[in-house]
C-alpha cells in the first residue's frame, strides 16, 4: 500500500546525507511507485538556491550513483517534478519556509500532513524544532492533519545532550511523532534475525547461556572517515557506530520473544536488553574496551593516509577509529555470556554481522573435534553476501572418525527475485506509513548512552592511554595475548 498523500520536509537538504541517502532512496521508491499518489519533497537548509539548482544537484548526484544508463530520462523528469528547494535560517524570525509548505499542500491538493526529515548536525536540530513549535506548520494538527519528526544520528554526544535534545522535541511533538532514524535497523538481515529467532524452535530453544558459549557482533569496514573529519573527531567509533547500530543488533540477537509483533512490544524488549547491559566502570573499562586507530597502509591496493594525517583531525588526535568491547548482559537467558562488539575503518574489507558460538559437547569422542571450540557456529552475515551460515562437524571420508567443521550456506539473495529496498527505502516509507517499529525509542537511546558515557568519560580522563594501532588495510590490532578471543578474520566466514 502506498503511504497516504504528505509533504516531506528535509531539513539539511544540501548536505551529504541528503544527495548520497536520502534522494536516491526517494527516486528508487518513486520509481517502483512506492510513494504516495500526491507527494512534495521539500528540500531546504541555509544555502540560497532555487528549485531548480536544487534539482539539478540532485540529477547530477543520481546520475553519479546511478549511472547514466540506468536512469530513465522520463522518471527523473517526473521525480523532479514532486521536488522543491526553500532557503531557510532555523534563527531567523521570518516564517517562509511554513508559508511554502503551505502553499504546496495547497496548490498540489495534500491534506496537512507533513513529514519532518532532519539531516543536519545536532548543532541545529534544537533550533530547528523550536521553529517547528512558532511556525504555521504546528497547526496542521488543528486541523485535522498529523505531523511526523525523523532525527538522524547522532542523537546528543551523551545522555545529558540526548535528554535536553529530547525534551525540546517532546515540547512540539509527542514520542509517537517522533522517529529516531537508525539505517542498520532497516537492513533486511537485520530484521531477520527476528524471523530466524522466533520462527525457529531449532535455534530459540538454544539461545542462552546453557548452550551458547560468546557471542561476536561486528561491523568492519574498508572505508575511511572520509570527508568527515570534524564530525569523526566527535565521536570516534564507539560513539558513531556502537552507540546506535551496534546495540540495536545487540538488542535484536538477545532479546526476549515479543508477545507480538506490535512496533510498541518489540520496542519494549529491545529497551529491556539494553537497560540490562553490565555497566563498566574504572579499570574494568581499561579491561573490557580496547581503543585504537589507524596509521597509513594499503587498503585494496591503494595507499592511504592514516588518521592523524585525515583533514580536520588533530595532530595529536586520540579518537580512535576501531573499538572492540566484550559486554554482558545481566539477565536470566544470557548470564555470563560474553557478547564481542567489534567494528573500525580502513580495515581489510567490509564485513559485517553476527556469528553465534555454540558450546562444545560435553564429551568429545572423535580425533579434531572442536579445535580450540565447538563446531557449530551460526553466522548471521550482513555484508558482504547477506545470509546464514551453520557449521556442524562431519566425519571426514576414509578411515577412522575424524571431524572436519563444514557449512550450510544460505544466501538471502536466493530467496525471492522480489526487490529488496535498501535501508533507507524501507525507514522512509515507515515513517511515512506512521510506523515506528523499526525505529529507536527514547528509553533505549538513553539506556545505550548509559552505557557509553562512562566509557568516554574515562577515555577523556586518561588521555591516549591503552591507544593500539593497526596499519589501515590490516585486520586490525592485533588482539593476541589482550583478550582470549580473538577477533573473527576474514577467513572465518569462508568455508
Ligand atoms: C554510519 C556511520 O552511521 O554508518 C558511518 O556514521 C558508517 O561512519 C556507516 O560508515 C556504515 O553503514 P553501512 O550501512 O555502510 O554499514
Amino acid at each position: 500500500n502506498r503511504p497516504e498523500d504528505q509533504v516531506l520536509v528535509i531539513f539539511g537538504a544540501s548536505g551529504d546525507l541528503t544527495k548520497r541517502m536520502l534522494m536516491p532512496s526517494l527516486y528508487e521508491l518513486h520509481a517502483r511507485q512506492m510513494l504516495p499518489e500526491r507527494f512534495v519533497i521539500l528540500g531546504t537548509s541555509r544555502t540560497p538556491m532555487s528549485d531548480d539548482e536544487f534539482r539539478l544537484s540532485i540529477r547530477v548526484m543520481l546520475q553519479e550513483l546511478k549511472g547514466e544508463n540506468n536512469l530513465k530520462g522520463e522518471e527523473v523528469d517526473s521525480f523532479m517534478r514532486k521536488v522543491y528547494y526553500q532557503p531557510f535560517d532555523p534563527e531567523n524570525g521570518a516564517d517562509e519556509l511554513g508559508e511554502r509548505v503551505m502553499f504546496l499542500m495547497e496548490e498540489n491538493a495534500i491534506p496537512m500532513k507533513v513529514v519532518y526529515y532532519l539531516a543536519t548536525p545536532p548543532t541545529s536540530q534544537q533550533a530547528i524544532t523550536k521553529y517547528l513549535g512558532r511556525s504555521c506548520l504546528f497547526r496542521v494538527k488543528e486541523k485535522g492533519g498529523w505531523h511526523r519528526i525523523v532525527v538522524e544520528k547522532p542523537f546528543g554526544i551523551n545522555l545529558e545532550t540526548a535528554r535536553t535534545l529530547n525534551n525540546s522535541l517532546l515540547e512540539v511533538f509527542r514520542e509517537n511523532e517522533i522517529y529516531r532514524i537508525d539505517h542498520f535497523l532497516g537492513k533486511e538481515t537485520v530484521q531477520n534475525i527476528l524471523v530466524l529467532r522466533f520462527a525457529n524452535q531449532i535455534f530459540e530453544s538454544m539461545w542462552n547461556r546453557n548452550y551458547i558459549d560468546y557471542v561476536e557482533i561486528y561491523a568492519l569496514e574498508s572505508l575511511g572517515i572520509e570527508k568527515r573529519g570534524k564530525y569523526y573527531e566527535t565521536a570516534g567509533a564507539l560513539r558513531d557506530m556502537v552507540q546506535n547500530h551496534l546495540m540495536q543488533l545487540l538488542a535484536f540477537v538477545a532479546m526476549e520473544s515479543p508477545a507480538t509483533m506490535e512496533p510498541e512490544v518489540i520496542r519494549d524488549e529491545t529497551a529491556k536488553v539494553l537497560r540490562s547491559l553490565r555497566l563498566w566502570t574504572g579499570e574494568d573499562i581499561a579491561r573490557n574496551v580496547i581503543r585504537a586507530q589507524y596509521e597509513g597502509g594499503e587498503v585494496k591496493g591503494q595507499t592511504v593516509p592514516g588518521y592523524l594525517q585525515e583533514k580536520d583531525v588533530a595532530l595529536d588526535s586520540d579518537t580512535e577509529t576501531y573499538v572492540a568491547l566484550k559486554v554482558f548482559i545481566d539477565n536470566w537467558r544470557w548470564s555470563n555470556v560474553p557478547f564481542y562488539i567489534y567494528t573500525g575503518k580502513r580495515l581489510k574489507d567490509k564485513r559485517s554481522g553476527v556469528v553465534i558460538h555454540f558450546k562444545s559437547t560435553p564429551h568429545k569422542l572423535f580425533e579434531g573435534q572442536c579445535q580450540g571450540t565447538s563446531c557449530n557456529q551460526l553466522i548471521i552475515r550482513m555484508t558482504p553476501d547477506e545470509g546464514v551460515m551453520l557449521k556442524f562437524g562431519l566425519k571426514m571420508p576414509g578411515g577412522g572418525f575424524k571431524v572436519q567443521q563444514v557449512g550450510m550456506d544460505f544466501l538471502y539473495a536466493s530467496l525471492c527475485n522480489n526487490y529488496l529496498p535498501g535501508a533507507y527505502e524501507r525507514l522512509l516509507l515507515d515513517a511515512m506509513q506512521g510506523d515506528s517499529m523499526l525505529y529507536t525509542r527514547n528509553d533505549a537511546l538513553e539506556a545505550s548512552w548509559r552505557f557509553i558515557d562512562p566509557i568516554e568519560s574515562y577515555w577523556r580522563e586518561h588521555p591516549g592511554k591503552d591507544l593500539l594501532c593497526y596499519a589501515a588495510g590490516s585486520e586490525g590490532p592485533d588482539l593476541t595475548g589482550v583478550w582470549d578471543v580473538l577477533p573473527p578474520v576474514s577467513k572465518e566466514e569462508k568455508n
